[in-house]
């Protein structure tokens, strides 16, 4: 049994949230160490078993620009074996129609298309200018919507990109919007570098709803570059917004993105969120324990202050 903080709520906060587990995409798809596919399911099932949904499981890309996730195909197959259709209800991302093929392939329902509001990210990340990654999207998304799959839409840069500085607030609305225009049915704003703050958030949630962008479209993806990842959170949540991705261990990170590093970790908004006595259904102890275990793997410890605490 852990510590476990004191519960004070704050009136105007949500009172439940939904985690968006990215750890074994986002946070292993940077990894150095090669893990085994048999080890990755570990990691999807554990996070499972610990109430996690949803968790994204990997990413069908091309296997060359991310070799850590080249065995996407065995790890969903390893995945319907041992859960069955519960293993096609996890979200994969697939970035064009070539990946979508391969999502259908194996039956699988949700999906993940990611896009960059600026020129350079996309071109970096995607081979693709900034309007032909638009261009890319259309025929996976129509495609992806009529089978019926749910497509969510990642954004990244929205809060500052490595070569190009600031980010303006309408760019990334602009870029927002395209997305979800195009069908995405939840839209996932990406602070790829770690570099925004908390006025920032709400700003760039207030341009949204200037726009007509509810914040029960939004969720919100931060990396902990700068150690601001949970004061953005709580802006988020001050501003409505209820989706949150987090990643176990708070690995992560985008082999495309110069200084990205680990996302926020699942345990450090775990710990916050239950001395906000917000709901959120995952077991705190099981989610450190998947880490501390992952971590032995990875051959370093988790960057999570929270893990690390829970340890001594
Ligand atoms: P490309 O080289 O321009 O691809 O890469 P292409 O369309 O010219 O095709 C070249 C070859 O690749 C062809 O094969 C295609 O079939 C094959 P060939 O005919 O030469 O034998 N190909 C594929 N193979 C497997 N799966 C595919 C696929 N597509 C084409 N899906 C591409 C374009 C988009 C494929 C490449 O740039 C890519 O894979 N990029 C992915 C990069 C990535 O995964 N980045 C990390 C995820 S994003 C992220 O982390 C940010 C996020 O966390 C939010 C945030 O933090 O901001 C989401
Ligand atoms: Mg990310």
């Amino acid at each position: 049994m852990s510590d476990l903080p004191a519960v004070v709520r704050q009136d105007g906060l949500p009172a439940s949230v939904t985690i968006y587990e990215v750890g074994a995409r986002d946070g292993l798809q940077n990894e150095q160490t090669t893990i085994d596919t048999g080890i990755k399911a570990d990691l999807v099932t554990r996070l499972l078993d610990a109430g996690l949904s949803p968790v994204e499981a990997t990413s069908f890309v091309h296997p060359r620009w991310v070799p850590q996730l080249a065995d996407a195909k065995e790890l969903m197959t390893e995945l319907v074996g041992r859960l069955g259709e519960r293993a096609r209800e996890l979200p994969v991302l697939v970035p064009n129609e070539k990946g979508l093929d391969r999502a259908f392939e194996l039956g699988l329902r949700h999906v993940a298309i990611f896009g960059s509001a600026t020129e350079t990210f996309a071109n970096k990340n995607l081979n693709q200018s900034y309007d032909g990654q638009f261009a890319m999207f259309e025929p996976t998304m129509a495609r992806a919507k009529h089978a019926g799959m749910t497509v969510r839409g990642y954004l990244s840069m929205c809060f500052g990109d490595p070569w190009e500085g600031q980010v303006e607030i309408a760019k990334v609305v602009e870029a927002g919007k395209r997305l979800l225009d195009l069908g995405a049915d939840q839209l996932s704003l990406g602070d790829t570098i770690g570099v925004g703050t908390a006025g920032h958030v709400k700003q760039l949630i207030g341009a949204f709803a200037a726009a007509g962008v509810s914040t029960d479209q939004l969720a919100l993806h931060f990396h902990d570059t700068y150690g601001q990842a949970l004061a953005n959170t709580y802006a988020g949540l001050e501003a409505g917004v209820t989706t949150y991705d987090a990643s176990a261990g708070g690995l992560g990170g985008c082999p495309y993105a110069k200084s990205a590093t680990g996302n926020l970790a699942t345990e450090d908004l775990l710990w916050m969120l239950d001395g906000l006595g917000i709901e959120h259904g995952v077991d705190l102890d099981k989610v450190a324990d998947t880490s501390r275990w992952l971590a032995d793997h990875l051959g370093r410890p988790s960057p999570s202050a929270v893990v690390r605490a829970l340890r001594s």
